[in-house]
């Protein structure tokens, strides 16, 4: 099947690589034209050529997801460019594994809960605006696993994760109330190869052990996320709303 996004425009923050770079390539695959933002203004034009060297429609902005004028900056530029938004894949996020509760500093919190849960709460608040003006569309922001279980070392990253999945429900409520076409669901990977676990994934022990908590037996690629996210992203998922889709090969089944 081809042409699944046909036509609609999507934002797509953090796309400078991992997650956010195949979901960036995927969605342009299948006929969206994109805007990829990142803090890493290099990567993300990085994104936007590879799609453009394959025939696709995408252009680059840098952003940083934790500042709410640099929000503004982005939507003023869709406003004047593309002039609608069908898509927004609220993806850019860090991680602080390994930081015991006992450790964790407020600094250390917050940094986790910018990036996680403010960027993900300013791209919902300001997608939904400029989305409903033409009809609608589909927001999908990134939870994880760990936004459904805890985890050893990661209570920021629980905390931020477990937000953005209820603030996910809430603002597909009140769509729902407003009736105005906007669709909002979350994602969950599981464990990912992707930057952000690139230094785990080169410890062979920490490798076999997200591999043995995995029933189906293997790291998922970025890929992975990416077809989950275009399935959420087009028609297809219409009736589709306030949800959770988890895509970890098993991880939170056990
Ligand atoms: P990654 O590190 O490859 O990509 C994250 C991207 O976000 C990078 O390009 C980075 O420059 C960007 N970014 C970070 N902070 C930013 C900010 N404040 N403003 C703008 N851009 C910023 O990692 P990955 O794995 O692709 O992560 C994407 C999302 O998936 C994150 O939200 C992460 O928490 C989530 N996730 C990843 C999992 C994994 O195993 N890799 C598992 C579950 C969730």
């Amino acid at each position: 099947m081809t042409g699944r996004v046909e036509g609609k425009v999507a934002l797509i923050t953090g796309g400078g690589s991992g997650i956010g770079r195949a979901t960036s390539l995927t969605l342009a695959r299948e006929g969206a034209t994109v805007l990829v933002t990142d803090y890493r203004e290099d990567t993300a034009q990085e994104t936007a050529s590879m799609i453009v060297e394959a025939g696709g429609k995408a252009r680059a902005m840098a952003q940083d997801v934790t500042d709410e004028a640099q929000w503004q900056a982005v939507f003023a530029s869709l406003r004047a460019t593309e002039k609608r938004l069908d898509i927004v894949f609220n993806n850019a996020g860090v991680s602080n594994n390994g930081i015991l509760l006992s450790d964790t500093t407020l600094e250390q919190w917050r940094h986790v809960n910018a990036a996680n849960v403010e960027g993900v709460f300013l791209g919902t608040k300001y997608g939904i605006e400029m989305m409903a003006e033409t009809g609608g569309g589909s927001i999908i922001n990134v939870s994880s696993i760990y936004g459904k279980v805890g985890a050893i070392g990661s209570v920021s990253y629980n905390a931020s994760k477990g937000a953005v999945c209820l603030l996910t429900k809430g603002a597909a409520l009140e769509c729902g109330k407003e009736q105005n076409g906007v669709r909002v669901n979350s994602v969950h990977p599981g464990f990912i190869e992707t930057g952000m676990n690139a230094e785990r994934l080169k410890d062979n022990a920490a490798r076999d052990w997200m591999i043995s908590r995995t029933p189906i037996g293997r790291i998922g690629m970025p890929q992975d996320i990416a077809n989950g996210v275009l399935f959420l992203a087009s028609d297809e998922s219409s009736f589709i709303t306030g949800a959770e889709l988890v895509i970890d090969g098993g991880f939170t089944a056990i």
